[in-house]
């Protein structure tokens, strides 16, 4: 059994290092990707506050440039998203970090779950390709701020070598 949770919801840049410091234990000894990106799902939506959706959309194909659902914590979502579609593909087609306060007004938002009004779209990058992207939602309008980017972007780095 894992017993994986924060200490404190106060401080989110400890939340961060505690959250980063899980992800790296439980996915070090492990190589298959999937099965880390399932726990990491697990992780995210363990620490971190108002989400109503959290997981990974990976790079699939070259021609068209597509991201494919991966493993995710939340309701079932939409499967492929071509790269510069939505927010997820925004962030896949560009490589850079896209935290949206509103998700109404983001052109081109995908809405798999009505709930959603704000997200952080995090790309995974590994020898110097987008290779996922962590898609996290929330129900409260801007949820998500530079710390929560910041700390998202610093587990994307640790992790783009296990998934
Ligand atoms: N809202 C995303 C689609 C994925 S779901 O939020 C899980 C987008 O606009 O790309």
């Amino acid at each position: 059994m894992y017993t994986f949770a924060p200490a404190t919801t106060a401080d989110k840049g400890e939340l961060y290092r505690e959250l980063l410091a899980a992800a790296e234990a439980l996915t070090a000894d492990e190589a298959d990707g999937v099965a880390n990106m399932a726990n990491l799902a697990a992780l995210i939506w363990t620490f971190l506050p108002d989400l109503n959706w959290a997981g990974f959309y990976r790079v699939a194909g070259d021609a068209p440039a597509m991201l494919v659902l991966g493993p995710f914590i939340g309701k079932p979502a939409c499967i492929r998203i071509p790269f510069g579609t939505g927010v997820c593909g925004t962030a896949a087609a560009s490589g850079e970090v896209q935290c949206v306060a509103d998700v109404h007004a983001f052109p081109g938002h995908i809405a798999c779950d009505a709930d959603s009004r704000s997200e952080l779209v995090v790309p995974v990058i590994r020898d110097g390709a987008v290779v996922a992207v962590i898609d996290l939602d929330s129900p409260l309008p801007a949820r998500f701020d530079d710390a929560d980017a910041r700390g998202i972007a610093a587990l994307a780095t640790a992790i783009a070598g296990r998934i």
